[in-house]
Formats: structure tokens, C-alpha cells, sequence
């Protein structure tokens, strides 16, 4: 193994029962129509022009980036990695890399694509979908919201509705009664915080909405929708909760204006939330990518080692950001993400070896960790940035869906198998 984990790191490691990988169904499946697939269209040509202004001067591997983002196609969900007709194959690697977990989404806009009309056929789909799982003896961990919604939905106002939050849990309702006997793990949000950062105040995703007010009508209307539908849903011998994007901020300096500001970011990102939507979850699902480095200034480079994408990789500071969370919310903790975009698997190794030592740390310290999902099983559709970012344990050629398992993933498989192996000691 090519992973290097002391015996003792693995005895911790051993107390994770749930072990593999997340997707989401925009992201792999291909085909699905919700309020991005028309956004896509309108701007992939506008986002190629965009993407040599925003990446140019800065990212590490432009180079050998920049002819695919400045294609529009790249910008289009399409055919995506076909993993709506490709599960099987998909589960099997799952399987081969001694997966026993796998975090998904069920995309609303393929169950309800017009108002109060209900696909059979999609959910047959994911019936078959989980049992598939199931047969591999692999849980599913299911995402009822992963962003997009359908199409219907949001021109009605979407999330900043408030009496659209029934239309949310009218689905969730729909997809237990149809499928709940086969799940136990349920997300009922994914990262709150980030889409509606990201849709409805900095106007970087659909629909673009940057006021304010809207900002805080959406935030407060997905804290509804999680009790809501939690309240609904929630029964014994089930685990419902959400994922949610928690970072680990960190002041490089004393200086109390960054101290201030520290404290602001930490709060408004990693507590509010969460704090707003207590006793309506089972577990905490922990999606994490990032430290935010504070000075006086605001956030700094510290690290210059920075993932395709440009982001700062400090993947041990998952440790601090669990031991935090689990002392504000001492929670179940599954990590429900955690990932990086590595076009030539020249970091994902390490950042996994890295990210390992910190959740011994942590479990260590008695932090209560019962899942690790790494984000992604496949290369997939980066949101905004499409298809370029590639985050997949398993390359995906898009030329012909080509499914490549990397080098990194065997030696994950390998962590899995001792951490699993300890486990049965
Ligand atoms: C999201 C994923 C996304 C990943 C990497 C998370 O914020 O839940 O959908 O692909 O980050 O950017």
C-alpha cells in the first residue's frame, strides 16, 4: 500500500463502518431536464469566453485545461457519464474498490417532472437502482435535494417561495413511501450554505438572483424544508439528516480585525444553519474541501500547493473543522464529502493519506465518525465550471464513457480493506 497509516491510525479508523464514495444526479446520470439544463444552454458559449478571464494568469495546470474549457460543450450537462444507464458497471467498480457505501441523489425533476405528475417509470428506475446496491452489499446513502429541482418548480419561485417548501415535501414523502423500506441513510439538503451563496447572492449559478433579501428568503425557507420534511420522514431504525459544506477557518495572524472576521465567516458558514435546524436531523453530514486562512486582510494563500481547480489543499484541517462541529453539535458525523479536483491524480493519494490521519485524529479525540464518502466515485459535471474539473476516483472518457479506474482509488481500496479488516478484530 502506498498509503502510509500506523497501526494505531487504523484502530481508529477501524470505528468507520461506512466506507466508498458520492455522486450527485445532475452531475453523472445524463438527461436530466431541471432549472440547470436550460441555464446550460443559454450560457455554456458566454462561460467559455469567461473561463480564460477567470483561470488565465493563476491556475497551476491551465494549460493543459484551457482547450477544454473554452469549448462550450463543455458547459452542457448532456449525456453527462451516462451512469443513469451505466449503474451496474459503475456499482461493480464501486465493489472492486471494497466500497460498502454510496452516497446518490434521486433527481425530483425525473420522479415529478410536471406538478403532481409522477413518473413511474423513474421510480421503478431507482428502485432498481437500489436494489443493485443492495445485491452488492453496498448501503445506499440517498440524496433528496443535490440543487436541482424541476423546471415547473422553480417558475413558480422555486426555494424563495415560501409555500413551495409543500411542494419539497410532498416529493421527499412521495420517494419514502415508494422507496423508504430500502433506505436507511437519507441527505435530505445538500450544502444549504453553498447554493444559496452561490444562486442567490453572488449570481454565479441559477437562477442569479443577487439580492439580499432573496438570499435570506431562500436560506430561510431550505431551514424549513430540512424540519419539515425531517418532522415527516424521520422514524425509528432510519438516519435522516443533510450534508452540509463545512469548512475549517483558521487566523494566520493575531491581529484582532482578522480575529473578528474569523469569527463572522466561521459562524455565518459552519454554525447558523446548523444551529437554526437542531433535533431535526440523526446525523451531521460533513462535506469538506477547505480551510479558510483569516488575516487582517481577509482570507490569504497560505498553502501554495493548490488542487486543478485553485483551490488551497490543506486536507489535514479536517481534523480541526470535526473536533469543532462535533463540540458545538456532538452529533453523529458521516463525511458525506471530501475531494479535490486532480486531473492527473498527482495529489489525490496524498490528500487522501492526509485526510485519513485527520479523521484518526479526530476519532481519537472521540469525535463520533461512522462514514467516510469521497467525492466522486466518477469524473462529472462541475456545476459552472462543467465538465474540466475532474474529481473522480474513476477517469471517465467522455468520448465514449470509458470508465479508468486511477491509481489513487486502489490505494483508498486498500486503506478501506484494513480499516475494514481492523474493524472485524
Ligand atoms: C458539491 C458537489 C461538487 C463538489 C466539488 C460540493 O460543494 O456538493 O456537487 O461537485 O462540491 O465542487
Amino acid at each position: 500500500m502506498s498509503i502510509k497509516l500506523t497501526d494505531s491510525q487504523l484502530q481508529q479508523l477501524a470505528k468507520i463502518r461506512l466506507w466508498g464514495a458520492a455522486t450527485s444526479a445532475h452531475q453523472v446520470e445524463g438527461g436530466t431536464v431541471n432549472q440547470w439544463s436550460g441555464w446550460e444552454q443559454k450560457h455554456a458559449a458566454g462561460r467559455a469566453e469567461e473561463s480564460a478571464e477567470q483561470f488565465d494568469s493563476w491556475l497551476p495546470d491551465w494549460d493543459d485545461i484551457r482547450h477544454e474549457a473554452q469549448k462550450s460543450d463543455n458547459y452542457i450537462s448532456g449525456g453527462a457519464a451516462d451512469h443513469y444507464n451505466r449503474y451496474e458497471e459503475d456499482f461493480e467498480i464501486l465493489s472492486e474498490l471494497n466500497a460498502n457505501a454510496y452516497r446518490f441523489s434521486i433527481e425530483w425533476s425525473r420522479i415529478e417532472p410536471q406538478e403532481g405528475e409522477w413518473s413511474e417509470g423513474a421510480i421503478e428506475h431507482y428502485r432498481r437502482y437500489i436494489a443493485a446496491l443492495r445485491k452488492r452489499n453496498i448501503e445506499p446513502v440517498v440524496t433528496l435535494w443535490h440543487w436541482t429541482t424541476p423546471v415547473w418548480f422553480e417558475d413558480r419561485g422555486g426555494f424563495s417561495s415560501r409555500k413551495n417548501v409543500s411542494y419539497f415535501v410532498r416529493f421527499c414523502e412521495r420517494v419514502m413511501s415508494e422507496l423508504g423500506d430500502s433506505i436507511t441513510y437519507v441527505c435530505i439538503l445538500n450544502e444549504p450554505n453553498v447554493y444559496a451563496v452561490m444562486s442567490h447572492l453572488m449570481k454565479r449559478w441559477p437562477p442569479q438572483s443577487g439580492s439580499p433579501l432573496r438570499f435570506a428568503r431562500v436560506y430561510l425557507n431550505l431551514v424549513r424544508a430540512q424540519k419539515a420534511v425531517y418532522r415527516s420522514i424521520a422514524s425509528e431504525g432510519k438516519k435522516i439528516g443533510l450534508a452540509y459544506a463545512v469548512s475549517h477557518v483558521e487566523t494566520v495572524t493575531k491581529n484582532p480585525v482578522a480575529q473578528l472576521i474569523a469569527a463572522v465567516v466561521d459562524y455565518g458558514w459552519n454554525v447558523w444553519f446548523l444551529a437554526r435546524i437542531k433535533n431535526h436531523y440523526d446525523f451531521i453530514g460533513v462535506n469538506h474541501y477547505f480551510t479558510n486562512f483569516i488575516s487582517w486582510k481577509g482570507e490569504v494563500k497560505k498553502h501554495e500547493r493548490r488542487s486543478d481547480y485553485g483551490w488551497h489543499m490543506n486536507p489535514i484541517g479536517i481534523a480541526d473543522a470535526l473536533k469543532t462541529l462535533d463540540r458545538r453539535f456532538g452529533a453523529e458525523i458521516i463525511i458525506t464529502e471530501n475531494g479535490l479536483a486532480d486531473r492527473k491524480d498527482q495529489y489525490r493519494e496524498w490528500w487522501i493519506e492526509q485526510t485519513m490521519i485527520g479523521l484518526s485524529d479526530a476519532l481519537e479525540a472521540g469525535v463520533h465518525i461512522t462514514g467516510y464518502l469521497h467525492w466522486s466515485l466518477l469524473d462529472n459535471f462541475e456545476w459552472a465550471e462543467g465538465f474540466w474539473p475532474r474529481f473522480g476516483l474513476v477517469a471517465v472518457d467522455r468520448a465514449n464513457q470509458k470508465r479508468t479506474i486511477r491509481s489513487s482509488a486502489h490505494s483508498y481500496a486498500e486503506v478501506i480493506a484494513q480499516a475494514r479488516l481492523a474493524n472485524k478484530q
